[in-house]
């Protein structure tokens, strides 16, 4: 084998690689087209467009900054490649009140919003596509859900039961001030002292905003769904 050869089957070798799993994705999913809905399938039509509120683009780069990304995943994999959608309350809410069984994947409309898809790394903590959902309708069900995920990311631990969490506390991104006449609405209900209290920064409230965002359980049209029960997931 002459050394041309060698390099030019190197190269295709990479190449190929390269362009299957990076350009060609990338390409497409950089550009999604707009998906019209069916009347027949979906009960509805029109133009499918997925809804996000909340501080999306600055939070995600709060969340990437800060490496949440290293242990946390947003991504509800299709059955066959995983049980995602049979564990507490990833794939959305198995009966959210309302909607009833909300569960689905993930696809790529959405991560509309953000410049990257955090799927992340690894699954060291648990997935977090459906935080916002979780943290309104189960952990904070009777109280603000902003307010305790600032509490859940000064302290992990602050919770008796969640003691030997191993999720890192995000403490810095907060500071301790004298309370000046009535206590800030944003301040933590622990910490501090008799005259100091300890009230999120800006990036922690970019950061809230974007993990309330995370309900990634909206109904989606029938050609994107691909939960076992098909028709009715999309009709919601
Ligand atoms: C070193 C790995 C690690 C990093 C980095 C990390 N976490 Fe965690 N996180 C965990 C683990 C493990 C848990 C599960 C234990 C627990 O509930 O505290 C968790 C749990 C959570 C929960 C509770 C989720 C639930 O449904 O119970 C939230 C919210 C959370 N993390 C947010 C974040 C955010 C936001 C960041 C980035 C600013 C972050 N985590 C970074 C490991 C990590």
């Amino acid at each position: 084998m002459s050394f041309r050869t060698f390099i030019l089957g190197l190269s295709a070798s990479f190449g190929v690689a390269w362009l299957a799993i990076v350009v060609v994705p990338f390409i497409k999913m950089r550009n999604l087209a707009p998906i019209e809905l069916n009347e027949a399938t979906d009960g509805a039509t029109g133009i499918f467009f997925p809804k996000r509120t909340g501080r999306v683009a600055d939070g995600a780069q709060v969340y990437a900054e800060n490496g949440c990304y290293l242990c946390h995943t947003q991504v509800v994999r299709p059955t066959y490649a995983g049980n995602d959608l049979y564990r507490p309350d990833w794939g959305g809410l198995k009966a959210d009140p309302d909607r009833g069984d909300t569960r689905r994947e993930t696809n790529a409309y959405d991560f509309f919003g953000e410049k990257f898809a955090q799927i992340g790394v690894s699954r060291m903590g648990p997935d977090l596509s459906n935080l916002g959902r979780r943290v309104e309708s189960i952990y904070a069900k009777d109280g603000s859900a902003t307010q305790w995920l600032y509490s859940y990311l000064y302290n992990p631990r602050h919770i008796p039961e969640n003691y030997q969490s191993t999720c890192p506390s995000f403490s810095f991104l907060f500071h301790e001030q004298p309370v000046k006449g009535e206590r800030n609405a944003d301040a933590l209900p622990y910490g501090g002292t008799d005259d100091t209290e300890i009230v999120p920064g800006p990036e922690v409230k970019a950061l809230v905003s974007y993990l309330l965002s995370l309900k990634k359980d909206q109904a989606v049209p029938t050609v994107l769904n691909f939960a076992p029960d098909k028709g009715k997931a999309a009709k919601k």
